[in-house]
């Protein structure tokens, strides 16, 4: 399973990159206004930290505008991934950036007809919402688990499922447990998987121990 960060703040992605664990980054346009930069620099900065994935969202809303802002995007480097809204215009200028060779990812997926949609589309990643469905009373893991069952049938469907708007390590162990590609996880909820109160007070025990041998290890 491959581990995405979600934020636009490059000293969480350096501090959280060091761990050799990072596989990629998105962003979105709430994350670059947190962020409080501009969009071009932010995601140039990324790329030079992370060599995985870093997704930049378009912000037009029509076709040759999303192309339009596409072109830009992709000239930051190589790993730019040009991510696009879930509507007519922005599976349309999917299926041309797959074309050209350009990585995609489909966001505000909230059902699997979109996800078949962003497939046959040729995205390189399905980005479905869980938080946001679990928000409105909607099952956001049972999306992940209809999308993996669907995109099974069909060999000719090469989307990976990004399960994005994840909000607890329970979220991440479900998803890894259908089977998802990738998970994008906000800072805190991707040093939260490091945790265990057991973990805290095993290691404190071994270290007053320890330190009664009088020992180094050297
Ligand atoms: C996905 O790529 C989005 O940036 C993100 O996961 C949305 O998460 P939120 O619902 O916590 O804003």
């Amino acid at each position: 399973m491959k581990f995405f960060v979600d934020t636009a703040d490059t000293a969480e992605i350096k501090s959280l990159a060091a761990s050799g664990l990072l596989d990629g980054v998105t962003t979105n346009p709430s994350l670059i206004a947190k962020s409080g930069r501009k969009i071009l620099e932010v995601v140039a900065e990324i790329c030079g930290i992370v060599e995985g994935p870093v997704s930049a969202e378009v912000a037009a809303t029509d076709y040759e505008g999303m192309m339009r802002e596409a072109a830009v995007l992709k000239r930051i480097a190589s790993n730019v991934t040009v991510k696009l809204p879930l509507t007519p215009d922005g599976i349309r200028a999917c299926k041309t950036l797959t074309g050209e060779g350009v990585m995609t990812n489909v966001t505000l997926c909230f059902s699997p007809a979109q996800a078949i949609l962003a497939a046959k589309a040729g995205a390189t990643f399905i980005s479905p919402f869980v938080g946001r469905l679990d928000d409105v009373g909607q099952d956001g893991l049972g999306l992940i688990a209809d999308i993996l069952e669907i995109y099974a049938n069909y060999p000719s469907f090469t989307t990976e499922v990004l399960a994005a708007s994840v909000r607890h390590p329970i979220h991440l162990i479900e998803c890894a447990k259908l089977g998802a590609h990738v998970a994008t996880l906000p800072p805190n909820v991707l040093r939260m998987l490091y945790n265990h109160p057991l973990t805290d007070a095993g290691l404190k025990g071994f270290l007053a121990d320890w330190a009664k041998t009088g020992q180094t290890i050297a």
